[in-house]
């Protein structure tokens, strides 16, 4: 299936933090001939003024017009918008969705869609109503190992798929950073069943062409938090790490340097946003650990973990079916130390192909040997998704065999299984999906 190619858009930018980098410099670099980008919007001005003057540097472009949130739609009609990217927290992503579709722009929304049934309900109105296009951004169906396990699906290696078992790792490094910041915070982040989860979940969905239909899950705060630090005797009393001596040796403590202290630190001052947070301090609210059991439409079933504070980062997928079992190990980093490492990112994300990580796709089809399929190699971020998903994008034309553009319906599919385990979580009930978004769409 080829996609039609995009037209040249008129983009802005609300949510300018890390994430926005990727479509900033995108859409100012790579793709500057094909499309425009012509305002940002953002509650902190400071975050804004400092993308400002990184673009006048790395792309010598004068400065782009900065709006606050409630100005957003005089933004849009000032810039004649066509395309509104969103990339704020979670919590906020059905407030932009809505304003935008409602003066006559299209969306483009970083998962996860949103955080719960009601805004999901909203998003589904004013799309309709609206008529514009959203597209939700799931990277992790552009990248290679995804995209090779959903081939040797669709060549029918296993035959019909029976059943999943999945579970993905978060190392102490990538996996303490959603404790350090706005999505420790229930409220902002549905957990990271929703937050971290919707790529797992979307990935599943889109591999089986199904969604779930009935979901039970055990979530729990077993690690970060202060009482578990104290527990076991690990507390350290700071706040925020930056600077404060209390955080000096901390494995965890994030001490935010050059870039990254100028983007959060020196803009706390506008909203008081924190981004080194104690792992180990007061507040959170969601769970670091968390099992998932699920049964699809389909009548395939899914057993899946997640894990926050694993000493290495990647996953395992194991497929069942008529025909066989094909099993996945993706290490991305096999391991983290708490030293300066220089095969992390800034944020301390494990880098692919990390000394010792094992890769690897095995067949094992009944009655015969098992034989191995060549791992694709994933140079790039995010396992070499976001490259090709700008690509697509930003471009579009090409050939989508796999159909990996994803809209409203799959974002809305993506969280459905993350929302409905939270509710397991609260209640010990299992959940009816279709009961739970009753009405939504
Ligand atoms: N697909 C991926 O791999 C991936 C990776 C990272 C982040 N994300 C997603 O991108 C989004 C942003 O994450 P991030 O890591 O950049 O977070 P961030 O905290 O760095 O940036 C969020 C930005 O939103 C702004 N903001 C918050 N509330 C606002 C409001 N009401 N109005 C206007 N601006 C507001 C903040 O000031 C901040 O600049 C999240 O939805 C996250 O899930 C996706």
């Amino acid at each position: 299936m080829t996609t039609a190619t995009i037209p040249r858009t008129r983009f802005a930018l609300v949510g300018t933090g890390g994430r926005s980098t990727m479509y900033s410099h995108a859409l100012l670099g790579t793709y500057r001939d094909r499309h425009d980008l012509v305002a940002l919007c953002d509650a902190n001005p400071g975050r804004m003024a400092f993308y400002n003057r990184e673009f006048a540097a790395k792309f010598q472009v004068a400065p782009l017009p900065c709006y606050g949130p409630a100005e957003f739609e005089r933004m849009i009609s000032e810039h004649r918008v066509q395309c509104v990217i969103v990339t704020t927290t979670d919590r906020t992503h059905h407030e932009f969705i809505i304003r935008a579709m409602e003066v006559g722009c299209d969306v483009i929304v970083e998962k996860p869609l949103t955080i719960d049934v009601e805004k999901c309900r909203a998003i589904h109105e004013v799309t309709r109503r609206t008529g514009r296009k959203l597209r939700a951004t799931f990277n992790v169906r552009y990248t290679p190992v995804a995209c090779r396990i959903k081939e040797l699906l669709a060549e029918h290696v296993v035959g019909e798929v029976f059943s999943v078992h999945f579970e993905w790792l978060l190392d102490t490094r990538h996996g303490a950073d959603y404790f350090r910041r706005w999505h420790r915070d229930m409220r902002n982040s549905g957990g990271l069943m929703v937050h971290k989860a919707s790529h797992h979940f979307d990935f599943i969905n889109w591999l089986l062409d199904s969604r779930p239909e009935t979901v039970f899950g055990f979530g729990d705060l077993r690690f970060y938090g202060r009482a578990n630090a104290e527990a076991r005797g690990d507390f350290r009393p700071y706040v925020s790490a930056t600077g404060d001596p209390a955080a000096v040796g901390d494995p965890y403590a994030l001490q935010l340097t050059g870039r990254d202290k100028e983007m959060y630190h020196d803009a706390a001052v506008h909203d008081g946003y924190r981004r080194d947070q104690n792992v180990f301090g007061d507040g959170i609210s969601i769970p670091d650990d968390m099992a998932v059991i699920a049964r699809y439409r389909n009548r395939a079933t899914l057993t899946y973990h997640l894990t926050a504070y694993s000493p290495w980062e990647g996953w395992r997928c194991m497929i069942n079916g008529s025909k066989g079992r094909l099993e996945v190990v993706n290490e991305e980093g096999a391991f983290v130390t708490g030293a300066a490492d220089p095969r992390l990112d800034r944020f301390g994300s494990a880098m692919p192909h990390q000394a010792g990580a094992m890769r690897r796709i095995l067949v094992r089809p009944l009655w015969e040997k098992p034989y191995e399929v060549p791992m694709p190699t994933a140079e790039g971020a995010h396992g070499g998704g976001d490259a090709r998903m700008l690509e697509d994008i930003f471009v579009g034309g090409g050939e989508d065999p796999l159909g990996r553009a994803a809209d409203h319906r799959d974002g809305t599919y993506a969280i459905m299984m993350g929302i409905a385990a939270n509710h397991s979580f609260a209640t010990g009930q299992v959940v009816r999906v279709d009961e739970l978004f009753a009405g939504a769409f």
